[in-house]
C-alpha cells in the first residue's frame, strides 16, 4: 500500500558554502531514501531550506561588514544551487527569512503561550558593555566544564558535543569585543523540557527501530534529566517575539528552524495551487514524517522539537530520524576555519555528481564516522562503476549492436546458468529494498554494484566471443540476461547515480517513467532496438586526483598559513632512547649574561641534590632578571661542555613557537624531580 512520507534534510545555514561533509550527513541520505520511496510509488513530499537566522550568521555578517540578509542572500542562492546540481532532488528549498516562516513560527510561539506551556524568566545573563548587547549563543567563548576545551561556545563545546549555556562557560570572552562580559537582567520565555519527561521516556523507549546511536544519545540526555530550555534571545537578527512588550527580542533560532520544515511545506502546498495541502503533511496521523540530519542536531530532532510538536497539538510526530555520523576527510576532520573542506560548487566544476553520489553512498558514516579520501574516491569509480558496472553494460551494448544489428535477442531453451543469472534479478530487489527500508544506505548500494558485478562475471563465463562464432542462439542467450540485468540496473541505481541510471534507460529503450515493481527478469522484449550506448563511466587518472589533493593542501595551507612554519617531526626512536635521557625540575637560582655573548645566559640551578652551572641560549628572548625562581625542565645527563669558557653541565629544555620564539617548560614539581 503506498504511503505519505514527508522526508526533511536539515535546513544549512545559509552562512557558508556547503561541503562534503553536510553532504555525507543529511542531504545525499536522504535523496537517496526519497528516490527509492518515490520508485516505490509512495507519495513523498521532500523538504528542505536555508537556516537564516542564528548567531553564526550574524557573526559572518559582522566580520564581512554587511548586512545579515546579504550573508545569508549570498549563500541562499549558491547553496539551492550546489543542491540542485549535484542532483537533490527537493520538492521544495525554503527559507526561513521569509514572511510565511516568520508568521508561522510567530503562530506557533502565540499557540504555546497561549496554552501556558513556556515559563517567563528573569536571569542574570552576560552582557558586553563595549558592544552594547547581549552575548548568546555563539558570541561567547570560554573553558568547556565538560572537557576543558578553550575554544567552546555559549550554545556548545565542538569539541565534546556538550550542549552549553554561556553562564556554564568557564572563563567567558566576548566575541565581539574580547573583553570579559558583565552580568546582567534579562527576562526570558523557557520551554520547560522537564514538564515533557516522562513523555519523551516512553515514546523514545517506543522507536524500537531508530538507528542505535540515535537512542543512544537521547537516552543520555533523558537520563541527565531535562531542564528548562531559553526560546528567546536579545538579538536584532530573528523572528520578532510576537508579544507586547518583547522589544529586542527574537525566536531562539533552534525554536524557529525546524518550524521552517512546516512553514516550507506551507508554501509548496501554495506553489502548487493546492494551498491546503500542507495540511495532508502535517496534520494527518497517516504520513510518516523522517528528519534527515547529522549527530549535532539529534537533540533538537529528537526532544526539543517532539516536546514542542507535542505541546502544539496540531501536527504529526516524526515516525524516525536516521541521523548520521561524521565525515571525516583524509583522515582528518572536517573544517570550514582550518580550509579542510572541499566544497561542492567547487567538485562541481571538476567532475560529475553521479561519480560522487555513488563513493559518498559507499562511504556514509551511518553507524561510525568515516572517511572520505581522493585515492579511494578515484579507487570506487575506477573499479565499482567504470570497472564493473561501466565494462557490463559497455560490453553488452557492443555485443548487441555489433552481432545482433542493435535488437533484442530471444532466450530460447535457457541453461541453468541463464536461469540463475535472472533469478538475481528478484534476489537484488528484495536485497536493495529491504536495505533502503532500514535506512542501511550503504548495503543498499553495495548490493546494487554487486548484482552488476554477477552480471559481469556471467557475461565473462559464457564466453560470448566465442559462443557467437559456433553457437549463435547461445550468444543471443547469453545477451538476453545481461540486457535484463542492464534493465533492472536502471532503476537500482536509479537513486544512486540517478543521471547514469536515466542515460541506460534510454539507451535500452525503456519508458522513463518506471518504478521498483516494473522490475523484473522481462523487463524489455526480444527484437526490440536498443541504441549506440556509449561507455557510462569513464576512468579516472592519477594525475586528476593528484590534482585535487594538491588544491585540498593549498587550501588548507592559504587558510592556517602558520602550518608552514612548523618544524616537520623527527624520524622515530625507540623507547629505551628516550629512557636514556634524565630530565629533572631545577630551580633557577642566578642568571646573568655571558660577556661578549648576544645570545648566552650563564644561569646557576638547584637540583635539589646539587647546584649548577648551566650556559643556555635564550638571551635574545629572557632577560636574567626574570629568572630566579623559575623551576625549569633540564637535560641533567648531558656530558659537561665548555661554552666560551664556561663548563656548562646540562641543558634547560626550551619550546620553540612559531609565533613566540623560546619559551619555558616550566614545571611545578621540587628541584630535582625525575620526568618521563
Ligand atoms: O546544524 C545546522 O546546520 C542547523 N542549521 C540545522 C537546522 S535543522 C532544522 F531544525 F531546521
Ligand atoms: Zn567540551
Amino acid at each position: 500500500m503506498s504511503k505519505r512520507i514527508l522526508v526533511t534534510a536539515a535546513l544549512p545555514y545559509a552562512n557558508g558554502p556547503l561541503h562534503l561533509g553536510h553532504i555525507a550527513g543529511a542531504y545525499l541520505p536522504s535523496d537517496l531514501y526519497v528516490r527509492f520511496k518515490r520508485l516505490m510509488k509512495d507519495e513523498v513530499l521532500f523538504i528542505c531550506g536555508s537556516d537564516e537566522h542564528g548567531v553564526p550568521i550574524t557573526i559572518a555578517a559582522d566580520k564581512e561588514g554587511v548586512s545579515p540578509q546579504d550573508v545569508v542572500d549570498r549563500y541562499h542562492t549558491i547553496n539551492k544551487k550546489a543542491f540542485e546540481d549535484f542532483g537533490i532532488s527537493f520538492d521544495y528549498y525554503g527559507r526561513t527569512s521569509s514572511n510565511t516562516h516568520r508568521q508561522i513560527s510567530q503562530e506557533f510561539f502565540k499557540n504555546l503561550e497561549a496554552k501556558g506551556v513556556f515559563k517567563k524568566k528573569t536571569e542574570e545573563q552576560l552582557f558586553d558593555k563595549k558592544a552594547g548587547m547581549f552575548l548568546a549563543d555563539r558570541y561567547i567563548k570560554g573553558t568547556c566544564p565538560k572537557c576543558g576545551y578553550q575554544e567552546a561556545y555559549g550554545d556548545q563545546c565542538e569539541k565534546c558535543g556538550t550542549s552549553l549555556s554561556p553562564a556554564e562557560l568557564i572563563d567567558p570572552v566576548s566575541v565581539l569585543s574580547g573583553e570579559k562580559p558583565e552580568m546582567r537582567e534579562t527576562e526570558h520565555w523557557y520551554l520547560p523540557l522537564g514538564d515533557f519527561q516522562d513523555w519523551l521516556n516512553e515514546w523514545i523507549s517506543s522507536k524500537n527501530d531508530w538507528k542505535t546511536n540515535v537512542v543512544g544519545q537521547c537516552k543520555s540526555w533523558l537520563e541527565a534529566g531535562l531542564s528548562d530550555r531559553a526560546v528567546t534571545r536579545d538579538l536584532k537578527w530573528g523572528v520578532p517575539v510576537p508579544l507586547e512588550n518583547a522589544d529586542g527580542k527574537v525566536l531562539y533560532v533552534w525554536f524557529d528552524a525546524p518550524i521552517g520544515y512546516i512553514s516550507a511545506t506551507v508554501e509548496w502546498a501554495a506553489m502548487t495551487g493546492s494551498p491546503e495541502d500542507w495540511k495532508l503533511f502535517w496534520q494527518d496521523e497517516e504520513t510518516e514524517l523522517v528528519h534527515f540530519i547529522g549527530k549535532d542536531n539529534i537533540v533538537f530532532h529528537c526532544i526539543m522539537f517532539p516536546a514542542m510538536l507535542k505541546a502544539h497539538g496540531d501536527y504529526v510526530l516524526p515516525k524516525n530520524v536516521p541521523a548520521n555520523e561524521f565525515l571525516n576527510l583524509e583522515g582528518k576532520k572536517l573544517s570550514t576555519s582550518r580550509g579542510w573542506a572541499v566544497w561542492m560548487h567547487e567538485y562541481l566544476e571538476d567532475f560529475e555528481p553521479d561519480l560522487l553520489r555513488y563513493a559518498l553512498a559507499a562511504t556514509l558514516p551511518e553507524t561510525k564516522d568515516s572517511d572520505f579520501s581522493w585515492k579511494d574516491f578515484q579507487g570506487k569509480v575506477n573499479n565499482d562503476l567504470a570497472d564493473v558496472f561501466g565494462n557490463f553494460v559497455f560490453r553488452t551494448f557492443s555485443f548487441v549492436n555489433r552481432f545482433f544489428e542493435g535488437k533484442i535477442p530471444e532466450l530460447v531453451q535457457p541453461t541453468d546458468a541463464d536461469l540463475a543469472l535472472l533469478n538475481e534479478i528478484g534476489n537484488h530487489s528484495k536485497l536493495i529494498s529491504d536495505s533502503y527500508e532500514k535506512f542501511r544506505f550503504k548495503d543498499a548500494v553495495a548490493h546494487t554494484i554487486n548484482l552488476a558485478r554477477i552480471g559481469n562475471k556471467y557475461f565473462t563465463d559464457m564466453e560470448p566471443w566465442k559462443s557467437r562464432k559456433d553457437d549463435i542462439q547461445k550468444c543471443g542467450n547469453t545477451l538476453h540476461c545481461c540486457l535484463q540485468i542492464c534493465a533492472a540496473l536502471s532503476v537500482f541505481m536509479a537513486p544512486v547515480t540517478p543521471k547514469a541510471a536515466g542515460m541506460l534507460r534510454k539507451n535500452l529503450g525503456l519508458d522513463s517513467l518506471l518504478f521498483w515493481d516494473d522490475v523484473s527478469d522481462k523487463m524489455i522484449k526480444s527484437g526490440s532496438s536498443i541504441l549506440e550506448g556509449e561507455i557510462p563511466f569513464k576512468k579516472i587518472e592519477d594525475e586528476i586526483i593528484e590534482n585535487q589533493i594538491k588544491k585540498l593542501e593549498e587550501k588548507a595551507a592559504a587558510a592556517n598559513p602558520k602550518a608552514k612554519e612548523y618544524v616537520t617531526e623527527k624520524d622515530a626512536i625507540e623507547f629505551d632512547d628516550f629512557m636514556k635521557l634524565d630530565l629533572r625540575a631545577a630551580k633557577v637560582l642566578t642568571a646573568e649574561k655571558v660577556k661578549k655573548s648576544k645570545k648566552l645566559l650563564k644561569l646557576t640551578v638547584d637540583l635539589g641534590y646539587e647546584t649548577r652551572t648551566v650556559v643556555s641560549g635564550i638571551a635574545e628572548y629572557h632577560k636574567p632578571e626574570d629568572l630566579p625562581g623559575k623551576t625549569v625542565v633540564v637535560v641533567a645527563n648531558l656530558k659537561p661542555r665548555k661554552i666560551m669558557g664556561i663548563e656548562s653541565k646540562g641543558m634547560i629544555l626550551m619550546a620553540d613557537s612559531p609565533d613566540e620564539g623560546l619559551k619555558f617548560i616550566l614545571t611545578e614539581a621540587e628541584p630535582g624531580s625525575t620526568i618521563s
